[in-house]
């Protein structure tokens, strides 16, 4: 068998051997069938496929020795900023494979799962409680699909009040990608609102640029900078005043679980990352949830249908005239949701207060003891996650890239880098609560020596990494065009 990643890595093994088998089959004691006449012969295969021949041991060795070259929350630390990689507990994947929530199809009559949708409901529930909303809805299947989600409710308010002139949606410098991108996907324009040397939102900026046409600011906060925007309650002031609406992206909700909601800073509307805050396992282009919470005002636009109760039965009402419409088959990403609920039962409001305590606490440390070492262009407590820049090794001739890559050797994931994108050669940190301060020493350990490196022999972290099975591959071919056969194409 061949394994191949790109050019540089071309070949690793050739295991195939004529007529070795992975599986023995008993004998045919059934009619056999005319295949032809079955599904038709102009799509029977005209030869055998060329697949490798292996023993279901060498298979077996091939597949563990290909996992093992993964980096996971499970195999290491991974501060990668932004993206909340924390530990997910183990006893969500009990709960999600429970055969009552595995084993049930969404077409299911609403009174044979009414376990399931017991679930849902009190999940919605709690995700109100926890963000200060009126309402939630669970389909949409990851934050950026959330951020659609809530936008064209905004929309659609905005319309059924004869606003049709609402064109414009305000993000911030610092905003994730997804914002603009979501806000232009919905048929809006999106327009930058800039970050003041405090690292929030520039208040004037921020007059400057609201007006009759704005149908809503995006932000989240803490800000992908990592700090709090101390003075939501006048951006949401402005922003109300000027008639448009308030869209909270709780990806940083990390941060200040059990301690602030977007409802009370003034967001009319609210996505969550079940995925990141509610441990749901990601990173690997896997199932996500992005429930949309909202003000009463904007219920009616949910997706439909909506959980309810009925007679004491839960179930769908479709009968949702002012929709936005079905955002998602059938009722959301269930098995995240399964395993969100559980995270949120076994930790308990308190539960829930520490992990914002220890996310905020594990950041600021390793802030402060990087700070010697590292450009920080934001000199304040930080939340969740913070940002450094490598600006003073850029002038020794080390890239920021070249450090992360670096850190591979010390067996790390790197932080996440060049984002946010106001910031030169930054470094974004997120250490997550459910790091050991062992861990965080260690990883600052090795941080302040790439710093020395950088300074005593630079080449060491140009051209890292030095231990990892491939060098530096061209990212972008790697991404666009991963070479996922096992065989050489001609
Ligand atoms: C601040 C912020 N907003 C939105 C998103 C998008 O979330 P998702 O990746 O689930 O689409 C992310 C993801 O990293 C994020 O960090």
């Amino acid at each position: 068998m061949i394994f191949m990643t790109n050019q540089d890595f071309p070949l690793i093994f050739e295991l195939s051997q004529e007529s070795r088998t992975g599986f023995s089959l008993p004998e045919l004691d059934v009619p056999e069938v005319d295949v032809d006449e079955m599904i038709g012969e102009a799509y029977v295969r005209k030869s055998e496929p060329n697949l490798p021949e292996v023993s279901e041991l060498q298979i077996i060795r091939h597949y563990t020795a290909l996992s093992k070259r993964n980096h996971g929350v499970d195999s290491g630390f991974y501060p990668l900023g932004s993206c909340t990689m924390k530990y997910n507990p183990k006893m969500n994947e009990d709960v999600a494979r429970l055969t009552g929530f595995s084993h049930i199809h969404p077409y299911q009559p609403v009174e044979t799962v009414q376990g399931a949708l017991h679930l849902m409901y009190d999940l919605q529930e709690s995700l109100a409680a926890i963000t200060g909303m009126d309402t939630v809805t669970l389909q949409p299947a990851a934050g950026a699909h959330g951020e659609w989600t809530g936008l064209m409710m905004i929309r659609a308010y905005h319309e059924a009040n004869g606003d049709y002139n609402r064109t414009k949606v305000i993000v911030p410098d610092s905003a994730h990608g997804t914002n603009p991108a979501s806000a232009t996907v919905a048929g809006f324009e999106a327009v930058t609102v800039k970050s003041d040397e405090r690292g929030l939102v520039d208040l004037e900026d921020l007059k400057q640029v609201v007006d009759e046409k704005t149908a809503a600011l995006m932000l989240t906060n803490p800000n992908t900078l990592g700090l709090f925007e101390e003075d939501i309650e006048e951006m949401a002031s402005i922003v109300h005043g000027a008639g448009g609406k308030l869209y909270y992206d709780g990806a940083n909700l990390n941060a200040i679980l059990g301690y602030a909601r977007p409802g009370d800073m003034g967001f009319d509307v609210v996505h969550l990352n079940l995925h990141k805050t509610f441990t749901g396992p990601h990173g690997g282009g896997g199932p996500g949830s992005g429930p949309v919470g909202v003000t009463a005002e904007f219920a009616e636009y949910l997706p439909k249908p909506i959980l309810t109760v009925e007679n004491g039965l839960y179930v769908f009402d479709y009968d949702r005239p002012q929709s936005i419409g079905r955002v998602k088959p059938f009722y959301g990403n269930f098995g995240i949701n399964v395993r969100a609920y559980t995270y949120i039962r076994t930790m308990g409001p308190e539960g829930l207060k520490k992990v914002s305590e220890y996310a905020v606490l594990n950041a600021n440390y390793m802030m402060r003891r990087l700070q010697e070492e590292f450009d920080l262009p934001f000199d304040r407590h930080c939340k969740h996650e913070f940002i450094l820049s490598g600006k003073r090794q850029k002038k020794l001739g080390v890239r920021t890239l070249d450090m992360a890559k670096r850190l591979l050797d010390f067996g790390y994931h790197p932080p996440t880098i060049y984002f946010p994108i106001n910031v030169e050669e930054a470094l974004m940190v997120e250490p997550t609560e459910t790091e050991s301060k062992e861990t965080l020493d260690d990883f600052i350990d090795n941080m302040i020596q790439i710093a020395n490196e950088a300074r005593n022999e630079p080449e060491k972290v140009q051209d890292a990494p030095h231990t990892t099975i491939v060098n530096r591959m061209d990212e972008t071919l790697a991404a666009r065009k991963p070479v996922l056969r096992y065989q050489k194409e001609d």
